[in-house]
């Protein structure tokens, strides 16, 4: 890992172990982007071929500087002056302009990496090789006063780079961001493709796959939120791209909120790739002197496919995203009685679930909504974090007791940032649902959303959900959050700052779990909206999982969780074995095909286990020693997607593989069973080819090499959802 500047030529240099980012400076003045892809330790001849001569630039930035500055492949790209493509920053100054010209100021090189105040934020790692290094290039136009500053970091242990950009006004007068983007990337087409995420609520994250054609493709949000329906990712893959070959440059935002993420290809055959924040809505102004930082971006390049892009990112975030202490310990089995009593349980119940959940081997049991003041359904109480002592007899405390006495852990359901129009917090302060003046909030799922730009209703509801956690002994909390946000705006706010609101409303989300965890420090944190409509690298700051979605049919899983773990880590989705049929789709399948999939993640339980038959519980016994065997292999592992239900509409398989390729586990869920095949030839990957692997469940020894050339011949299983685990250790 090096950050390199070569003064004469102005060249930055960002090499990490396999990858080399280059950008430079045009005439003195302009920072365009030269190179991203396969490390190069020398680009001499490079720049000019990219960004021109001088002299060139220079003639004809002074004739025709509109027509230069639209073909310029700029580092940082703004609008006003001549980039007609979408550009990443806008902003307007006290007489309205939005013109604004950013010339080469500087730089300096910074051992580290700096946090970003209030907001997630990769880190350099405490162990040896985990260390961080920063280029920070400075920009301005000195007759705004603006000062941008555009910071990449990279770590010695990954490949990816990590972007985000700072501005800062250091003149006199008022200025007004109305889009500040993360990061954008210059490139010429190479005939790419473009994968993105997209679903809904119990379909998220599905992997879409389309050609990169003239004009734009936006994915985004303005929900307030990340959403079911997208996530903050692109990646650009040249033709033919599978998980193991093809050039892959992809970007993922560190954020929770509003987001664009955006490919314009243009008549020059460049392709522009960019994202950050959503500018719809937004607007930030700077006072002189303050500040305005961005979220991070973080960029991944791969020439091994779509595999190395995954495993980047999931080295990424292991080691230098997630905070938790529990990143790499085995996380409890859960229990959750959500789709076992939905709103209709009382302390006993919960307590016979939990005896009988002991004996299974089960760790932890989650008591899910309907706890608190008086909600039966979901038309009321959201803000009433008091208990209801009708449901739960003598109290919380004296249920956590109980559930600690048989022997299990007890976790809890909030959803902290939620009001009902029928709940006693909003009779006392009808103010503190978001809403315009003069116009009755809109509900969805009948509630309304707390305005968490204003500091008091912050420290509000941080002190209604401590104060319960104070209580009792409550080790895991599951933070949940099941509406969009609209009606946007606050009552405190002011005109200026009214486009501020959507970003602030995510920094007070994030204010509160940090506070949460400050004080709380044993807590498991489980985020979750409605599902999986917080499944991002942001909430990933704060909790080392999150619910990937309500809906646990493996079947459905099985797409759901191919496009989450294209980006997150096994370790970080939230699964769980399901009621039979399944309550989203009706599905019915073998209760080893639910327990399969949900082992590839945190794994629990979310059904009525008293209502089990023998056989079921005896299953159970043996998945949760499962868990117990497999889980630091899928938590620790190197993750490779073998083959794709989503591609061959029959069947799927992952692997993972320990980091020293001592053992590898293999999950195969054939789908469809199809008459007079045979086997299914599942091609390995990341194993040592010249090691000898033994399959534990029969005894046999393949070589490594075998198993990754020839490939592993799985029989089929008889009748459609079957599945199977497949242990290889190295003999
Ligand atoms: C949505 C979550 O995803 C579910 O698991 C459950 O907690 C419900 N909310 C409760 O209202």
């Amino acid at each position: 890992m090096a950050i390199r500047v070569l003064e004469q030529e102005q060249i930055f240099q960002i090499n990490t172990k396999h990858t080399t980012y280059l950008m430079g400076v045009a005439a003195g003045k302009y920072l365009g982007h030269m190179y991203y892809g396969k490390r190069m330790e020398d680009a001499k001849g490079f720049h000019l071929l990219r960004l021109g001569k001088a002299e060139e630039v220079e003639e004809k930035h002074l004739k025709n500087k509109v027509s230069f500055m639209d073909g310029f492949p700029f580092e940082y790209s703004v609008w006003g002056t001549g980039d007609f493509r979408d550009t990443c920053l806008r902003v307007r100054d006290e007489g309205g302009y939005r013109v604004c010209e950013l010339l080469y100021d500087g730089y300096r090189l910074l051992e580290g990496k700096p946090a970003l105040a209030g907001m997630p934020a990769t880190f350099a790692g405490k162990g040896e090789g985990q260390g961080a290094q920063t280029l920070v290039i400075t920009l301005k136009d000195a007759l705004l006063g603006l000062r941008v500053e555009l910071r990449y970091s990279i770590f010695e242990d990954s490949d990816a780079i990590i972007r985000s950009v700072a501005a800062i006004n250091e003149g006199e007068k008022k200025l007004y961001l109305e889009k500040v983007l993360s990061a954008c990337l210059d490139m010429d087409n190479e005939n790419f493709d473009l994968i993105t995420l997209h679903g809904c609520w119990a379909r998220e994250r599905h992997m879409t796959i389309r050609k990169v054609t003239e004009g734009k493709h936006i994915v985004s949000s303005l929900r307030g939120e990340t959403s079911h329906e997208v996530q903050p990712f692109m990646a650009l893959t040249t033709a033919g791209t599978s998980q193991r070959e093809g050039e892959v440059y992809a970007m993922n935002l560190v954020y929770s909120g509003n987001f664009l993420a955006e490919t314009e290809l243009d008549y020059q055959e460049s392709v522009r790739m960019s994202l950050g924040l959503h500018p719809d809505g937004f607007e930030w102004l700077l006072e002189p002197g303050e500040r305005f930082e961005t979220p991070e971006a973080v960029l991944v390049y791969s020439d091994g496919g779509l595999g190395k892009m995954t495993r980047t990112f999931h080295g990424l975030y292991k080691n230098h995203l997630i905070r938790s202490k529990y990143l790499h310990s085995k996380r409890p089995i859960l229990i959750n009685n959500w789709e076992a009593t939905y709103f209709n349980f009382d302390d006993d119940k919960l307590v016979a679930i939990a005896k009988e959940a002991k004996k299974l081997g089960i760790e932890m049991l989650v008591m899910d909504d309907g706890w608190f003041g008086a909600r039966n359904d979901d038309s009321c109480a959201l803000g009433d974090w008091q208990v209801n002592e009708n449901k739960l007899k003598g109290g919380l405390k004296s249920l956590v007791d109980r559930v600690n006495a048989e022997g299990l852990k007890f976790g809890i359901w909030f959803e902290p940032e939620m009001i009902s129009p029928d709940s006693d917090l909003y009779r006392a302060h009808p103010d503190w649902a978001i809403q315009a003046p003069g116009r009755k909030p809109g509900t969805a799922r009948n509630q309304c959303v707390l305005d968490l730009t204003r500091q008091e209703i912050v420290d509000y509801v941080y002190e209604a959900v401590a104060k319960v956690l104070r209580s009792a002994n409550i080790e895991y909390v599951k933070w949940d959050m099941n509406r969009a946000l609209a009606d946007l705006g606050s009552f405190t706010l002011g005109r200026e700052r009214m486009g501020e609101f959507s970003h602030r409303y995510v920094l007070g989300v994030y204010q509160l779990q940090e506070r949460l965890l400050a004080e709380f420090p044993d807590l498991l944190l489980e985020n979750c909206s409605g599902g999986g409509a917080r499944f991002d690298a942001g909430m990933l700051y704060y909790s080392p999982q999150i619910w990937t979605s309500d809906d646990m049919d493996p079947v459905e899983r099985l797409f759901i969780q191919e496009g989450t773990a294209l980006i997150y880590p096994l370790s970080t989705m939230g699964a769980h074995i399901c009621v039979c049929p399944n309550h989203s789709v009706g599905r019915v399948t073998p209760m080893e095909t639910r327990a399969h999939v949900a082992l590839a993640g945190t794994f629990g339980y979310e059904l009525d286990i008293t209502k089990l038959s023998e056989e079921e519980k005896a299953k159970a016994v043996i998945f949760n020693q499962e868990y117990h065997k497999y889980n630091e292999l899928v938590r620790e592992g190197d993750y490779y997607r073998i083959a794709s239900y989503r591609e061959n509409n029959m069947y799927d398989c992952w692997q993972v593989v320990s980091t020293d390729k001592s053992e590898a586990l293999v999950t195969y869920v054939q789908v469809r069973f199809e008459p007079r095949r045979k086997s299914r030839r599942l091609r390995l990957e990341g194993l040592e080819p010249k090691a000898d692997y033994r399959l534990e469940e029969t005894g046999e020894i393949y070589s490594g090499e075998m198993l990754m050339q020839a490939g592993f011949l799985q029989n089929m299983i008889f009748g459609d959802y079957g599945s199977r685990l497949l242990h290889f250790v190295r003999v």
